[in-house]
């Protein structure tokens, strides 16, 4: 079955220096979009649940209805929790079948961070779930504030303590549209990264905000309606070099977001007679296709990995 955990994905691209694609899905459709590019380019990839779209399947059991769709695929492929915001959220999903949570207790002390992801790692390691924690703030750079990097003293004692297995580390990349002020040269800390990396070899890095938002992108969702004036994503040159240092995951939410509204933005606009609904959804699901096959060839490295039929 090629529904895993993300420890076994990790195993390969920590070994070959690539990274796995975790994007923010809404629907079943985008899941199966999802699927059949990662089949096509044999690339593992992640399907990430946030609080809210999980809600919004409810009450579906999202394991039951993937396993469903997947009959035909033979890449491995997760189910994630994206920010899990409780305890109870977590195990929750756990019980529900997902392959991996997220724990976000990031914003309590590192004390109770510790405890709350301790909990988290007791019970999903029980169901041989794998569990990823935050230490330090993602929006680090916008808010320019050093504490909010991750320190790598702390990221070492955290996972010491926490057995979970992997960590979301902050080096500069913001969730949204704006990831560095108007101003900001977008950069990265890879400072902190390598120091990470040395004190904490072989552990798979997390990398959330990691949307690039090119002028492309911009430029095509605003030509059919949308109004989103400006943007500052992270740069895809520095996304692949974080993915060959150790950086093993990387989130996808607005790219992923504004391709499928553009798509479905422009069908709509040049179809005004038309309303079979799949006239509007066909156009959304493709532009995602495109937008998760070009990262998984250019910039996360991660086509042509799964070399046979994942067993
Ligand atoms: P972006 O907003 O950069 O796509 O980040 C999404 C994310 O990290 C979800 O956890």
């Amino acid at each position: 079955m090629p529904l895993v955990n993300l420890n076994e994905l990790y195993l390969d691209a920590y070994k070959n220096k690539y990274a796995i694609g975790a994007y923010n899905v809404d629907t079943l459709h985008m899941c199966r979009a999802i699927l059949e590019v990662c089949e096509k380019n044999r690339s593992p990839v992640i399907l990430m649940f946030s609080e809210g779209s999980r809600e919004f399947m409810h009450p579906c059991n999202i394991k039951e209805l993937i396993l469903n769709i997947s009959k035909d695929i033979t890449i491995p492929f997760a189910i994630h929790l994206d920010h899990g915001r409780s305890i109870e959220s977590c195990k929750s999903c756990i019980d529900e079948g997902f392959t991996s949570v997220m724990i976000d207790a990031s914003k309590y002390s590192f004390e109770e961070n510790v405890r709350i992801t301790k909990e988290v790692v007791e019970y999903a390691h029980k169901h041989n779930v794998t569990v990823e924690a935050e230490v330090g703030c993602v929006e680090a750079s916008l808010k320019g504030e050093d504490d909010f990097y991750t320190d790598p003293d702390l990221a070492v004692k955290f996972i010491k303590e926490t057995n979970c297995d992997s960590l979301a580390v902050s080096i500069g990349t913001g969730h949204g549209l704006m990831k560095f002020k108007n101003d900001e040269t977008p950069s990265l800390r890879f400072d902190i990264l390598e120091k990470i990396n040395e004190k904490l070899p072989n552990f798979p890095l997390v990398l959330h905000g990691s949307s690039s938002i090119s002028p492309q992108l911009l430029n095509d969702f605003n030509k059919y309606g949308g109004t989103i004036k400006e943007a500052k994503g992270i740069d895809e040159a520095l996304l692949t070099k974080a993915a060959s240092i150790n950086v093993c995951k990387i989130n996808i939410g607005t790219d992923f977001r504004m391709s499928y509204i553009t798509g479905l933005r422009e069908a709509l606009a040049l179809n005004s007679n038309k309303f079979t609904p799949r006239t509007f959804l066909q156009p959304a699901l493709d532009r995602i296709k495109q937008c998760v096959d070009y990262k998984q060839k250019h910039i996360f490295m991660s086509a042509n990995r799964i070399k046979e039929e994942y067993k």
